[in-house]
């Protein structure tokens, strides 16, 4: 396995220009990740402070063995919606290690709207479990909710059901469930303890129930005080809620810890005996800020970034002459082996039978592969048409739909058209689906969108027999434009989930290396085998 020769000259004009672009947009993107970082910001700080409790992002830190990584999740959900005020979705995700094991962690911020779900809050959760799912993470919530944001319940009470669902699902897979409650958790967020196999409650604090003091005197009359209501004791001396009774946060933590320790939840054998030593990059991982042209429309050579985030920067490049507007090879990521495909250019048809070819090698092989998405789409055409691109395209898309190895995607340009769905896009359900800040997601470019559309217009106009009006269709132009600009924004996509988080291009391989030790979780090595040879296409 040969290293990749990088040929980015990074004393050139054009790699500096590159670099202070990408350096432009990881500035914004820090601005705005500190922002939802604040969550409830000095308000919310405030009033914790004064009854005694710990910051959401404080209890994660100390629920989290020191010093190792916290993978967060979608960080800027719900960015730009709700007018703002859901910071984070109002609920930190992500993959962390308690007491040696990666666990999935939920924690409720009711530093905002006293940790109440709006509907980004939902898909968070459920996305969350999904991945739990898929992993096999056992999942820690930190709960301190006011259930359903009355102002959204519309959007938000169908589906929050399959919350609880996905708890009873998730812990008949033997995958284990604990709750660790320091607020009010009202409704909704009583279930989540109720759903979970173990729950700590603190002292004084931690108040679970189906309807708060206010709403049991307006349903029943009755007068009772959260504390007698659902208090911490009352759930651990009567109604059985609480299997543990902490006296501080700090202390549910310390409890939440040891439950897991005593648990001795590992991973397979089968996966983690493949893997190899580690091997660092050859070349520095500071060098990805400039491989992406600032001119989108300018092209790159994806072995520049494959060079900077693989073992060694060896790779094994699979019919490295055919079909060449994609690569596909064979690497190792932090040890453990990948099949890699990234886009040089447009898909043609010899490119789609190539990555068939590819996938289905990967399958056959059982080894997890990784997309690199900077694509435009297929090639469109009446030569192409004829050779059947429709038909070579489909075997690619068919082969990710039904890959059963795990599948890793990150996009660092454009994402655009059936181009997303062939390099397993979000519909195409890889494990994990990154972003790089300047990434592009939608079914065309705006330029393209709006040149359709007026064509479109022109022709009506004709076939009416009348003049096309042409103030109106620029105007049309310029509105689609914009649209598009507006829609296709990796924070738009990073606000309604479209992905797992913006990342910075710098971490691409600590984040792979890390999802690669998660999906190791399942023992994908040894069932689903595939049940036909691989066809040479
Ligand atoms: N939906 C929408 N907003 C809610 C909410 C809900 N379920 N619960 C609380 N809020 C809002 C409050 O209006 C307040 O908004 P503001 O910051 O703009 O003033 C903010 O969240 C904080 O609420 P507050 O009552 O001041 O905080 P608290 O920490 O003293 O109490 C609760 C938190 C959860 C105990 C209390 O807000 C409560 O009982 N809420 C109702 C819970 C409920 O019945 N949920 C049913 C869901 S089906």
């Amino acid at each position: 396995m040969d290293p990749i020769e990088s040929k980015l000259d990074t004393r050139s004009a054009e790699y500096e220009t590159a670099c202070q672009a990408m350096l432009d947009r990881l500035d914004t993107l820090e601005e705005r990740l500190a922002q939802a970082r604040a969550g409830g910001g000095e308000r919310g700080e405030k009033k914790f402070r004064q009854r005694g409790k710990l910051l959401p992002r404080e209890r994660l830190e100390l629920l989290l063995d020191p010093g190792t990584p916290f993978l967060e999740l979608s960080p800027l959900a719900a960015y730009g919606l709700y007018n703002d005020e859901s910071p984070c979705a109002s609920q930190i995700t992500g993959i962390g290690i308690v007491a040696g094991v990666e666990c999935m962690i939920l924690v409720n911020d009711a530093t905002v709207k006293g940790g109440a779900v709006y509907p980004m809050t939902l898909q968070k959760t459920l996305r969350a479990q999904t991945i739990a799912a898929e992993n096999r993470l056992p999942c820690i919530s930190l709960v301190e909710s006011a259930g359903a944001n009355l102002l959204y319940q519309a959007e938000v009470f169908n589906y929050g059901g399959r919350i609880f669902a996905n708890q009873a699902r998730l812990s008949a897979l033997g995958i284990p469930q604990i709750a660790l409650v320091f607020g009010s958790s009202t409704a909704g967020g009583a279930y989540i303890p109720g759903m979970s196999d173990y729950v700590v409650m603190v002292k004084k604090q931690a108040s679970v129930y189906l309807g708060g003091p206010p709403l049991v005197k307006m349903a029943t009359g009755e007068i009772a005080d959260a504390e007698t209501l659902g208090g911490a004791e009352m759930h651990a001396h009567r109604s059985g809620v609480s299997d543990y009774t902490a006296e501080n946060d700090a202390d549910a933590i310390r409890t939440g810890r040891m439950i897991m320790a005593q648990l001795k939840y590992s991973k397979p054998k089968a996966g983690l005996a493949r893997r190899q030593d580690v091997e660092a990059p050859r070349y520095d991982a500071g060098e990805l800020l400039g491989v992406i042209p600032a001119d989108p429309r300018i092209s790159f050579d994806v072995r520049e970034i494959i060079a900077r985030i693989v073992d060694s920067s060896r790779f094994l490049e699979f019919k490295r002459d055919y079909g060449s507007t994609l690569v596909t090879g064979h690497a190792f990521i932090n040890g453990f082996p990948v099949g890699i495909l990234g886009n040089n250019g447009v898909l043609f048809s010899e490119s789609a039978n190539k990555a068939a070819q590819f996938i289905q090698l990967c399958n056959q092989s059982r080894t997890p592969l990784i997309y690199l998405q900077n694509i435009t789409g297929f090639m469109v055409g009446s030569k192409y048409e004829r050779e059947g691109i429709i038909k070579h395209g489909s075997k690619m898309v068919n082969a990710v739909a039904t890959s059963t190895v795990p599948q890793l995607t990150v996009i660092v340009g454009g994402s655009y058209g059936a181009g997303n769905y062939a390099m397993c896009g979000r519909a195409y359900d890889p494990r994990f689906l990154w972003t790089w800040p300047n990434s592009q997601i939608a079914v065309m470019g705006g330029e393209q969108a709006a040149g359709v559309l007026a064509i479109v217009q022109e022709e009506r106009a004709r076939r009416q027999g009348v003049e096309a009006d042409r103030n109106a269709i620029e105007m049309m132009q310029m509105m689609t434009r914009k649209k598009f600009e507006e829609e296709s924004s990796a924070y738009y996509a990073t606000a309604r989930l479209w992905d797992d988080g913006i990342i910075d291009p710098r971490d691409t391989r600590q984040v792979l290396s890390f999802a690669l030790s998660v999906v190791h979780n399942t023992d994908y090595i040894s069932p689903g085998m595939p049940h036909y040879g691989v066809f040479r296409m």
